[in-house]
């Protein structure tokens, strides 16, 4: 036996015959993905050379956002990606206003792909990493696949979510429900190969992430918490904290899965209604999955991320995620503050 590490594709059979629930099809949806995200890092490397950086000139998304070529771009790729295999009912993106059907010409299945094509995308011109983020969900019996409806499953149902991050080495991270393991492209045999398994994070940390030019717009709960983070070893956490913000979901999640710390992106009085910027269903669900498997905790500073119950697919949520005490620490001063 060679040392090598083992391919994304002998992973996946060998996690469905060690978890008799995760089926062939969930195994054949996740190969298909893993395929898109190879063509949009292909696509993203290229930059000024492939004509990709930019605006798209579609105007704003159905979340009010300016669309990047980019974003188009890996929309299209994973639509058409998962159009053909037969294990989907339908998709849903975030720069999607409605679900999308699987085309008549092609047999469909009962399983449910959410993406956020390329979160992050305000990084795409200046060349710092972003990111795919999907989720799997199961259509339940007796809802129609292709309404909106059918999605509106709390995060607890995910059968699957993970991530792949276009930076120096593109690497996707999965979980099926069973730990969380990451696998980096080897570009020259272009396969996904078993770089990190089981996956944990730190308890503890010393390090948060949050855009702090935000602060004015907090309620006050979030302000007495980031107050005394910063208050330092003299405060009453009684220990120093650095902070860091990449301002892609991905890239943050993806630091504290290799060295801890807090992710907050919180209830922002410039717009009560959405509470906060980032989507339940496309970014928030997947990544407190993630974390979830990989030891970690994620809250609506109030509330389990996965226990919410979606009202509607585009839906926005405050997130903290990340080591487990400081999620728990940053709730706890939400819930006295009440
Ligand atoms: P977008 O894909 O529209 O650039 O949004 C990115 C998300 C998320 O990835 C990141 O954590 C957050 O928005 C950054 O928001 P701010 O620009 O408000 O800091």
């Amino acid at each position: 036996m060679s040392n090598k590490p083992i391919t994304l594709t002998q992973f996946l059979i060998e996690q469905q015959r060690a978890h008799p629930e995760f089926g062939a099809e969930q195994r054949l949806l996740i190969e298909v993905v893993a395929r898109a995200c190879k063509m949009i890092a292909i696509q993203v490397s290229k930059g000024a050379l492939g004509g990709v950086l930019g605006d798209a000139g579609t105007g704003d998304n159905v979340q009010g956002e300016a669309q990047k070529k980019l974003d188009v771009i890996s929309n299209e790729i994973l639509l058409q990606a998962n159009a053909w295999g037969g294990h989907l009912a339908a998709c849903a993106s975030e720069e999607m206003a409605d679900p999308q059907p699987i085309p008549d010409v092609y047999p469909r299945g009962d399983l449910l792909l959410l993406f956020d094509p390329l979160d992050g995308s305000s990084n795409i011109d200046v060349n710092v990493s972003i990111g795919t983020i999907f989720s799997v969900l199961r259509a339940k019996p007796g809802v129609d696949p292709v309404s909106a409806e059918a999605f509106l499953q709390p995060g607890s149902e995910q059968l699957a979510a993970g991530y792949c991050i276009y930076g120096p080495s593109c690497t996707l991270v999965l979980t099926i429900g069973h730990g969380v393991h990451a696998f980096t492209l080897d570009r020259e045999i272009g396969s996904f190969l078993l770089t990190r398994s089981d996956i944990t994070i730190p308890e503890d940390t010393r390090e948060f992430a949050v855009n702090m030019s935000n602060q004015r717009f907090w309620e006050p709960a979030m302000q007495h918490y980031v107050a005394d983070l910063l208050a330092g070893r003299d405060g009453p956490r009684g220990k120093d904290f650095n902070m860091r913000w990449i301002a892609s979901m991905v890239s943050d999640v993806h630091r504290i899965l290799t060295r801890g710390g807090i992710f907050i992106y919180p209830w922002d009085r410039r717009e009560p209604d959405k509470a906060g910027k980032l989507r339940l269903m496309y970014e928030a669900n997947p990544m407190a999955f993630i974390v979830e498997q990989a030891g970690g905790a994620a809250t609506t500073g109030r509330a389990r991320m996965l226990e919410v119950t979606p009202t509607s697919l585009h839906q926005r949520v405050p997130v903290f995620l990340g080591s487990r005490n400081e999620v728990e620490t940053a709730t706890r001063y939400h819930l006295e503050h009440d």
